[in-house]
């Protein structure tokens, strides 16, 4: 072997050497790229520098050298290779590690919610008139911010009528016609603009009064109104109704009495009474002392109100009803002052379970 190709030989081992204990000290897929590039690098790796000196060799020597040459390159390869799959293997096992859940652990205790009384009540009152064929109205026909016309005129009081004092109204500075609605009636008129007979529909919703706050009354209440329009409807289709309704939500046993009343909007009227849960009709604050807890206002819609949105009053007849969710709520739960449902005590809140 000439003294050429012996320094060759020699340096393509010494290489392979090299490269070996280079590799052993990269810690970065980066480190590897690097030292491929100072190996292996087509121009000026440290292999294709040696490699170029075989062209110095004889014929003879030539393919040995080359052979061994290719050896050493092949082997750095893998070298390389295997260095980078050791190295993404320990970074995976790495973020293994630190993401590593232990599903034994217990979990953080997340109290759970509940639902509002009142919305609680309104759920079952829609649910028990769902069952006699009523349709909850979307909450959004309804305006909470309704004019005059809507709350009090298309309802059949007349103008400085003494029945518009029945309810004291909150007025708005947005123009004398604008107020909040005192009574969800509103949803009648709202409905049948827009809807002809037959009709059933139950609405839901928030109503305002400017009275004083007491165990009883409060400025902001929900009412749930009801209406049905059909040919031959009767005080009697009402009186079953609502009767039904009572059994269904307050059960069997508990005594209701029906008493003659007065709205503009429907001829004959009623409101319903149920005895007081409380005190069992001996009187108590919660009834103001007289036994009884007025839950709704009822009667057969009044021609004038059926005339006023286009359905023939000779043709069709109708009731409707207002009842007030947090008189129901109060006598269902026990409880003596309407001001527990606004007033956000959790200890009072957790007690009710849908
Ligand atoms: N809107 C009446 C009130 O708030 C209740 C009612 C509704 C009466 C429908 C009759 C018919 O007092």
């Amino acid at each position: 072997m000439s003294p050429v190709s012996h320094d060759i030989q020699d340096q393509l081992q010494h290489l392979q050497q090299e490269a070996q204990a280079a590799l052993a000290n990269t810690s970065s897929l980066k480190d590897v790229e690097d030292l491929r590039i100072h190996f292996l690098g087509r121009k000026e790796g440290r292999l294709t520098h040696i490699k170029r000196g075989l062209k110095d060799l004889s014929e003879a020597e030539r393919p040995a050298i080359g052979a061994l040459a290719n050896e050493v390159s092949n082997a750095i390869e893998t070298m390389l290779q295997e260095r980078l799959d050791a190295l993404k293997n320990e970074a995976l096992q790495a973020q293994l590690a630190k993401e590593a859940i232990d599903i034994t652990m217990p979990g953080t205790y997340v109290p759970g919610g509940q639902l509002h009384p009142l919305t609680l009540v309104i759920d079952e009152v829609l649910d028990i008139f769902h069952g006699m064929g009523f349709a909850a109205i979307d909450d959004n026909v309804c305006p909470e911010v309704e004019t005059d016309y809507y709350n009090f005129e298309a309802l059949n009081f007349p103008a400085d009528h003494p029945a518009r004092d029945m309810q004291d109204t909150f007025y708005t500075d947005a123009g004398s016609n604008v107020l909040l609605r005192s009574q969800t009636s509103n949803a009648q008129i709202r409905f049948m603009e827009t809807h002809r007979p037959p009709i059933r529909v139950v609405a839901p919703g928030r109503v305002y009064r400017n009275e004083e706050v007491s165990s009883r009354k409060g400025v902001l209440f929900h009412q749930i109104e009801g209406l049905l329009v059909d040919e031959k409807t009767t005080f009697s289709d009402l009186k079953g109704v609502l009767h039904q309704f009572v059994k269904l939500f307050f059960g069997q046993e508990r005594p209701t009495r029906f008493r003659n009343s007065f709205f503009p909007f429907t001829e004959p009227s009623a409101e319903v009474d149920v005895q007081c849960i409380l005190c069992n009709g001996q009187g108590c604050r919660t009834c103001g002392h007289h036994g009884w807890l007025e839950i709704l206002g009822a009667g057969m819609v009044d021609p004038n109100v059926l005339k006023g949105v286009n359905i023939d009053p000779e043709k069709y007849t109708g009731f409707a009803f207002g009842m007030g969710v947090e008189r129901l709520a109060m006598l269902k739960y026990s409880i003596r002052d309407l001001r527990l449902f606004y007033s956000n005590d959790v200890r009072f809140l957790r007690q009710f379970k849908g």
